[in-house]
């Protein structure tokens, strides 16, 4: 995915687009660009992210040029699809003459026709991207209509296939912005009088304005001369849908931690408190779920469930599936979201007594809106556990629950999953208060839950010994990890935390399997952590570590509190709360977290911006 922003208005535009795109880094991080229309025409400054090199460089070479008080700018974090990250590649992108500049987020499907189209119509492409397409295809329409450009726009947007939202600029129209959506995310709002900001999110706007409008697909909005016009793709007057933009300047910045995602881990006890406030209670009716209880009477008539997401979404899934089996005694499995569409999946289903929990921080993961369509068109209900609030995916679906941690905006997800395990135990309650939990268990279930973010700071009292160990570790290119039951989640997203942000080759593999293959990669000295929980698979898990330690492996046991038998068989132990199993997968993943964080860092990492990752991935 990439990000776009723009502002155009009375004010010196770049430095307000520039700031823009540094908020919107975690969008797409392998290049940066800016675009302003001048007097002298449109300037452009953009490039490719050095390796050795952060947004402050970019910042530097911005400002080595004149863009001369302009006021009319926009501006491209990439994440590259079509074509390699390059000075070339870099948006904004422009048509043959220079006249015309866009940024653009998303992915268009007839690249190869319309490409086909332009060049055998003379224009002269310079990049490998889709982007540059569409700018001269813009121009071709304008020569076809004696140059006016809202109808060139108009009939080139109407000819894209794919995903895109798109700000354009024109050298001859110097107030002109024009905003364009259909399937990546785009807001706007009027800054102040006469004065517009449009962005792919609402975080660079937030700072000058809390009301905005969220732009939905086959949507236009022609901003010139200080006014802004709605259209629809058909070119009719229409009303955009106001919002309130969400989230405080503060959120958006990592004062006081060196990283988002260290700031994340730890915001994990208040933000969780906030997943669950006015939500649990030790009381009838034990749960309140605003957002799910519209469609309550439809839920309890159902009898198979699907938790379906992406990566760290997936494994919030998997729990999501297992608590719904274990507590409900119902039919339910988590599926990749981008397998959906390889398996029938809803074989066997019937309609009206299935539904599909859809996972997701972003909202915005094109592999899940592919499986809600997928899943939606044969009748099957969604429901969104969804993060950012008014996204895509949560408009998608019929209802859910919001996970209300804020902008998590680290690229490793942290406390958004956390938030999604959560969210499922409480789902796990709604169900089993109407269904089959009496009310001593529902007592017991929510009490369960409302511990769960007070007792992470055991976690954070022994962060300085996971420092510790982080640093023992530091020239492992492989470690294995191993769980049984609800913990082979765990060490799932464990080893996905240290693969993406500590680049280590972190095998996870369930602890009753090692036997049957990933025991030959044991040798003196290998670690292995094993989530060794006091569990009713304990036993079992205790003959997997006898087992690993008689080939010589370095055991790192994550143990339950009080378990001191646990704790001397193991080599080194990190100690988790005592919660039940379907729970204690948060706190070990937080250990996770931790772990992975030191990891990437003593190892010189980057750690808030992977190699080759974005946060949110709208390609499919
Ligand atoms: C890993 C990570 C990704 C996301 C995945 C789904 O740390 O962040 O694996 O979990 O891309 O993203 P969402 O939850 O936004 O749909």
């Amino acid at each position: 995915m990439c990000g776009i922003v723009g502002y155009v208005g009375d004010e010196y535009a770049v430095p307000i687009v520039l700031e823009g795109v540094e908020k919107q880094e975690y969008r797409g991080y392998d290049s940066w660009g800016i675009g302003a229309n001048t007097e002298g025409g449109i300037i452009i400054v953009k490039h490719k992210k050095p390796d050795d090199q952060e947004f402050d460089w970019f910042v530097e070479r911005v400002m080595r040029v004149d863009f001369c008080s302009s006021r009319n700018a926009i501006g491209h974090n990439r994440w590259a699809t079509n074509g390699e990250p390059s000075d070339i590649n870099a948006h904004p992108q422009t048509d043959c003459t220079r006249k015309i500049a866009l940024v653009h987020n998303g992915t268009i499907e007839n690249y190869r026709e319309l490409k086909d189209f332009l060049l055998a119509r003379g224009h002269i492409i310079k990049s490998e991207t889709d982007s540059e397409l569409i700018a001269h295809l813009i121009e071709d329409m304008q020569k076809q209509n004696g140059g006016n450009i809202r109808s060139a726009i108009i009939k080139a947007v109407n000819q894209l296939q794919g995903a895109f939202s798109l700000l354009i600029m024109h050298a001859d129209h110097p107030t002109l912005q024009v905003a364009v959506k259909k399937g990546s995310p785009l807001v706007y709002a009027e800054v102040k009088p006469s004065c517009f900001m449009v962005a792919s999110s609402p975080l660079p706007i937030i700072k000058y304005a809390r009301n905005g409008k969220d732009i939905e697909d086959g949507q236009i909005v022609f901003i010139e001369n200080g006014k802004a016009e709605e259209l629809s793709f058909a070119d009719e007057k229409i009303k955009i849908n106001p919002i309130i933009f969400e989230g405080t300047e503060e959120e958006l910045k990592h004062e006081g931690f060196p990283h988002f995602m260290l700031k994340e881990i730890y915001e994990q006890p208040c933000k969780l408190g906030e997943t669950i406030a006015g939500r649990v209670f030790t009381h009838e009716p034990f749960i309140r779920l605003g957002g799910v209880e519209p469609v309550l009477p439809q839920l309890l008539a159902c009898d198979q469930f699907f938790f379906i997401g992406s990566g760290t979404s997936y494994r919030a899934a998997m729990l999501g599936a297992w608590m719904f089996k274990n507590y409900l005694n119902v039919r339910a499995q988590a599926v990749q979201a981008s397998e959906v569409g390889s398996h029938n999946i809803l074989a066997g289903c019937q309609p009206d007594k299935t539904v599909a929990f859809v996972i997701s921080q972003s909202g915005e993961t094109r592999d899940l809106q592919l499986a809600i369509e997928e899943i939606q068109a044969k009748g099957v209900m969604c429901l969104g556990i969804v993060n950012v609030v008014g996204s895509k995916i949560a408009r998608m679906t019929k209802a859910g629950t919001y996970l209300r941690v804020g902008p998590e905006i680290g690229v490793a997800s942290t406390k958004a999953f956390t938030a999604m395990v959560l969210s499922e135990a409480m789902l796990t309650l709604l169900l089993g208060r109407h269904k089959n939990m009496t009310r001593d268990e529902c007592i017991t279930f929510a009490n369960q839950i409302l511990a769960v973010p007070g007792c992470l700071e055991l976690i954070f009292q022994q962060a300085d010994e996971i420092q510790t160990l982080a640093k023992s570790m530091v020239d492992q290119s492989a470690l294995m990890l191993l769980g049984r039951g609800y913990h082979y989640a765990t060490i799932l997203e464990g080893a996905l935390k240290m693969t993406e942000v500590a680049y280590i080759a972190a095998v996870p593999e369930l602890a009753g399997e090692m036997k049957h293959g990933p025991i030959a990669l044991i040798k003196p000295k290998f670690p292995v952590i094993v989530v060794a929980a006091k569990d009713g698979l304990r036993g079992a898990v205790i003959q997997n570590i006898m087992e690993i330690q008689a080939r010589g492996a370095f055991v790192i046991g994550i143990c339950t509190n009080g378990d001191e038998e646990m704790q001397k068989l193991v080599d080194k132990s990190i100690i988790i709360p005592d919660l039940p199993s379907h729970l204690a997968t948060i706190p070990a993943a937080v250990v996770f977290q931790l772990l992975a964080y030191y990891l990437g860092v003593e190892r010189g990492y980057n750690v808030d911006k992977p190699r080759n990752l974005a946060k949110a991935v709208t390609v499919g």
